[in-house]
């Protein structure tokens, strides 16, 4: 069984790619400090898949922790990369610990993916480094536009650092997976978007608005320029972004031959839905009525974007399995089983 390295394994997207590597046959070590996590992450992985996985609990800026990951584990053969900060608006107003944590973290595992000789590196990347295209959907060539935000611009800026790297490197072969909008929580509902900050994200503050966490949801702008003024996303559900990772680290263990491309892929469900469409996804699945307020627009949104993800379907065989109504179904499910 190849050994993975799944940083950030104890988060959102992380710990659901962890099970599904397991589900496929993989050994994931987890690498996550534990800032925006927390390792009951790895009891609803052992609750689901019956395994016991190990986390370290390293960040990635300090180079000699992580260097003992390797040390301790000299048959990791690739490393699935999710470690970050990733809340849009937050970059706007802390932009150095973005490109501090996000950047620095980067750079230093990959020093120490080539130093211990691990050749194949997955990057959780983003939707976001489109910027507001005005060209949708968006493909994996559709140019990048100037990054809205710090997160993005983190995302841009890493995706250069890899795709350089290998352009030196031809036996470290690398995969971009650009993620639209992940949602939705494990149908066991054992795990879910939970993290230690407050939740920014539009689908967990439906769920908490509907649990009665918060006492309504506000809709950051209805004057875009969109079928009914509301911010168009692709949301596309965590155990298919999970799975996509699954079939791409196949993907380049299979693949021997030397290359310096990248490769990249857009992971949406190629459906845009307008927030407005979103929270009525969930009122019907529910049953609830949420109270709405509609608010002026948030600063770092991009109007649309939503993807062309044929690349995925047709060089990774990946089909996505759930729609929109089961990411509110699977969502509030978690919601109600977690408080
Ligand atoms: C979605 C829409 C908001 C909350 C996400 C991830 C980011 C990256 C890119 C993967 C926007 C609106 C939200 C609320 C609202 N993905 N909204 N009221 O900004 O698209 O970024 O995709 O790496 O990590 O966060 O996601 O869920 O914050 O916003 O109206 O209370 O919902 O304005 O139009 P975003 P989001």
């Amino acid at each position: 069984m190849a050994k993975i390295l799944v940083t950030g394994g104890c988060g959102y997207i992380g710990s659901h790619t962890i099970v599904d590597l397991i589900e496929n046959g993989f050994d994931p070590i987890s690498l996550d400090n534990l800032t925006n996590s927390d390792e009951s992450a790895l009891e609803a992985i052992r609750q689901i898949t019956g395994k016991t996985i190990p986390n370290y609990k390293v960040n990635l800026i300090d180079r000699n922790a992580l260097n003992t990951v390797f040390e301790e584990n000299p048959d990791i053969e690739g490393i699935i990369h999710f470690a970050a900060l990733k809340a849009v608006n937050e970059s706007v107003i802390h932009p150095l610990l973005y490109y501090s944590n996000n950047l620095k973290g980067l750079i230093n595992l990959l020093e120490a993916a080539l130093a211990y000789k691990v050749h194949h590196f997955i990057f959780s990347s983003s939707c976001s480094v489109y910027g507001d295209s005005d060209i949708l959907p968006v493909t994996e060539t559709t140019p990048l536009q100037k990054a809205q935000s710090p997160y993005a611009y983190t995302k841009q800026a890493g995706e250069r650092i890899i795709t350089d790297l290998a352009t030196g490197h031809t036996h470290f072969k690398t995969i971009l997976l650009r993620y639209f909008n992940p949602a939705g929580a494990h149908p066991t509902a054992l795990m879910g978007e939970s993290s230690k900050n407050i939740a920014s994200n539009l689908v967990p503050v439906i769920t908490e608005t509907a649990f009665g966490k918060r006492k309504n949801i506000t809709v950051f702008g209805t004057d875009y320029d969109t079928r009914d003024g509301s911010c168009i996303r692709d949301y596309i559900h965590v155990m298919d972004i999970a799975h996509a990772h699954t079939l791409a680290m196949k993907h380049i263990l299979s693949h021997t031959q030397a290359t310096t491309d990248t490769e990249i892929f857009n992971l949406g469900s190629g459906n845009g839905t307008t927030v407005i469409e979103a929270i009525k996804a969930f009122e019907k699945i529910s049953g609830i009525s949420l109270n709405v307020i509609f608010g002026p627009r948030r600063e770092g949104d991009v109007v649309a974007v939503y993807a062309d993800n044929q690349k995925a379907r047709t060089v990774l065989g990946w089909i996505p399995k759930y729609d929109i109504d089961q990411i509110m179904q699977t969502a509030w499910n978690w919601e109600q089983k977690r408080s």
